[in-house]
């Protein structure tokens, strides 16, 4: 039924349960969905001629705007907690306290390099951030068929945007969550607003008003679509779900992830730097 399925990146724990899903959510009809995503590694690419594509911070972290010295302790976080972030055998409890700790270093040695606001335009276009294959069809498929798309980011709100609207795909149908840049008077960066978003508290707990997802309550059939375990949670706030699919993005150490990734996610789509698997099963349900 649907071609994209049977790429070589498909791997799914339970075929006709996906099926299933994918009926269901065509039967109930396209007024009935909305879509819940990742940003980082989910929308943007992992990897582009076998080198990693950077993460929001990580335009950040790499830019002409921050010093040498600012550059390697930036580094030196990211070698210490990316590990720990996607290590398969660390609680979450392990992790939470340790992911806090890598945002708020980040967040304050970014805070300390002056960045302006009018700058970070620039800092994305000079960047080496793509979209994943295919992303036109999947923004501008989601804008004319009217499904909103929650985009739920433990990156920089602000870089995100940028990207996007670069991108020409920031269509009025999306609504970002993020960690947002706060900037004084003068349009130097002097923080990041609350609530702090990680990569493991993307829930409820964070979504200071659920007005959102109650505006949307009848949107009872959801894709969500992640490349983190911590994404698996982003629907929590959708007061009441019918049918959910979710699509998770395997894109590192796979072999040792892909247990977990299949008990978790519907669909794991391994290595795979399109989105041509989500927009077969958008075309299929439009
Ligand atoms: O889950 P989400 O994709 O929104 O999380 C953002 C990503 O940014 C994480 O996967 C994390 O590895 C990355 N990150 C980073 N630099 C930081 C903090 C997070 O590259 N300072
Ligand atoms: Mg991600």
């Amino acid at each position: 039924m649907i071609v994209e399925l049977d790429k070589m990146t498909v791997r799914m724990k339970n075929p006709d349960h996906v099926r299933g899903i994918i009926s269901s959510i065509k039967k109930d009809g396209i007024n009935k969905l909305q879509v819940i995503s990742d940003f980082d590694m989910t929308l943007s690419r992992f990897g582009w001629n076998g080198r990693r594509c950077p993460t929001s911070h990580n335009i950040l972290d790499n830019s002409h705007v921050i010093t040498e010295e600012g550059k390697k302790e930036l580094k030196d976080l990211l070698h210490y907690y990316y590990p720990i972030e996607i290590d398969p055998n660390r609680t979450l409890e392990e992790k939470c306290p340790l992911m806090v700790e890598w945002w708020t270093r980040a967040h304050d040695l970014l805070s300390q390099q002056k960045i302006l606001k009018r700058d970070i335009a620039q800092i994305v276009k000079e960047s080496e951030v793509m979209l994943r294959d295919g992303f036109n069809e999947f923004f501008d498929q989601l804008h004319k068929n009217n499904v909103p798309l929650f985009i739920f980011s433990a990156g920089v709100g602000d870089i995100l945007e940028e990207i996007i609207h670069q991108a020409n795909v920031f269509h009025p149908n999306i609504n970002v969550v993020s960690n947002y840049m706060d900037f004084d008077d003068y349009g130097i960066l002097r923080g990041f607003k609350s609530p702090l978003i990680h990569t493991y508290n993307k829930n409820n707990s964070v979504l200071n008003n659920t007005e959102y997802f109650q505006q949307l309550s009848t949107k009872t059939s959801i894709i969500l679509l992640g490349d983190s375990i911590g994404d698996l949670t982003m629907a929590d706030g959708v007061a009441s779900v019918k049918n959910i699919l979710k699509i998770g993005f395997l894109n590192d150490k796979v072999e040792e992830h892909r247990g977990k990734y299949l008990e978790s996610y519907d669909i794991v789509l391994e290595r795979d730097e399109t989105l041509d698997v989500v927009n077969g099963i958008l075309h299929y349900i439009f």
